[in-house]
């Protein structure tokens, strides 16, 4: 059995046992066992190993888990974004424009795109991605978009539930009917979570809880695009059904806010329903940000993702959504980068990522600065000098 010691780790973020809400500790050492981390400790006392990693005094964190992303489509809509910055709204309208090039393109053609941008993240420290499908909308179109994103990711969300495609425009029932029979049978062999687009133009909350109730007995998990363009029922049907996480929370109400924070543990580990704010799409398409206080000082648990995609969101960087969220939308630069790893794992009810403890999966980033604050103080710069996963350099 191989082994492999990080050390000389100046400031090592565990999201564990350590200083302050990220563990912190100094001067520490990591040994990675069978691509798990097996222990952490002070790096003067650390046990020998076959290989050495020396981080020179850096930054160590868990890698970045983005627990949202739509990277099965073809195209791209920069025009679209062109005509927003111009001072258009965004309507979700577009998707529809996504949805065209997707089916027409080859199995090989969005096997290349998902391929591309989960490379792109990887190498900008992201080192677990949920992926959804989304842009087929069709029987084989969704079953493949999952077959694909499943080749990428094990977090892999069915989400035939984006908009009503033109042609069920006049029926949207018969559109429920198709995700919650033939759809969802073509799409739970390759999924592990269920996501509706609860929002005006896209499915009302009654379509939405019978297309999650559906995915959720076909042994799928729930989460959904809630609140995002205005005020909705989305939120509290994902507590209802007890939504891994509710995505966007952009417009909520003081009740939505009760009924996350109504999901706490009740041990202080915060809510068993994660709000993930994905503050790169109200930068791009000019929206006001989510109110992360009011969710953090209600003690519900926050996670930052990308929400990548061609239309509202077209970025991979976690790095991006971190410094967004501290400048933007008042999270502390420590709130913010464990919304990004240990939150992200939350949002996916994972305990074996997004920290640096042993028995965690060995996924971690170098950074090339000597504190996780530079993430947030040095915004637009490419800081993740090394990634690993599951104990290997990809
Ligand atoms: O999460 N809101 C719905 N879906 C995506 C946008 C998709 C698109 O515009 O293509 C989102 O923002
Ligand atoms: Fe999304």
């Amino acid at each position: 059995m191989s082994s492999l010691l990080v050390d000389n780790i100046g400031e090592l973020v565990t999201n564990g046992a350590g200083e302050g809400p990220l563990g912190i500790r100094r001067n520490a050492a990591v040994l990675v066992e069978e691509g798990l981390v097996v222990w952490v400790g002070p790096s003067a006392y650390a046990p020998a190993a076959d290989r050495r990693l020396d981080a020179g005094g850096a930054a160590v964190l868990p890698g970045f888990v983005d627990s949202h992303a739509h990277l099965v489509f073809a195209g791209d809509r920069a025009a679209e974004f062109a005509a927003r910055m111009a001072g258009q709204p965004y309507t979700g309208g577009g998707i529809r424009t996504t949805v065209g090039a997707t089916r027409a393109a080859t199995d090989n053609e969005l096997r290349a795109t998902v391929r591309r941008l989960r490379g792109e993240a990887l190498r900008q420290g992201t080192t677990t991605m949920e992926i959804k499908s989304g842009y087929g909308l069709t029987v084989a179109d969704e079953a493949r978009s999952l077959r694909i994103a499943a080749e990428s990711s094990t977090e892999t969300t069915f989400l035939g539930a984006h908009v009503v495609p033109a042609e069920y425009a006049d029926r949207p029932d018969d559109y429920v009917s198709l995700v919650c029979g033939p759809m969802l049978a073509a799409a739970t062999p390759y999924a592990k979570w269920v996501d509706v687009f609860c929002e005006r133009g896209a499915f009302d909350v009654d379509h939405a809880r019978a297309i999650l109730a559906c995915g959720q007995a076909a042994g799928l998990g729930v989460r959904i695009h809630a609140n995002q363009l205005g005020p909705g029922a989305g939120v509290r049907l994902g507590v209802e059904l007890d939504a891994a996480s509710v995505d966007h929370c952009t417009h909520l109400s003081d009740a939505d806010v009760d009924a996350l924070a109504g999901t706490a543990h009740g041990d202080g580990s915060g809510t068993r329903t994660v709000a993930t704010l994905l503050p790169g799409a109200e930068f791009s398409t000019r929206s006001p940000y989510p109110d992360a206080r009011r969710l953090l000082d209600a003690g519900v648990t926050v996670a930052l993702a990308t929400d990548c995609n061609p239309g509202s969101s077209y970025t991979s960087s976690m790095s991006f959504c971190v410094a967004l969220a501290v400048r933007e939308m008042r999270m502390t630069p420590a709130e913010a980068v464990w919304a990004a790893t240990a939150g992200g794992a939350r949002a996916l009810r994972r305990d074996d990522i997004g920290v640096l403890t042993p028995g965690a999966r060995a996924d971690l980033v170098v950074l090339d600065a000597p504190s996780y604050l530079h993430l947030a103080y040095r915004p637009g710069v490419p800081l993740i000098r090394q990634v690993m996963r599951n104990g290997v350099t990809p």
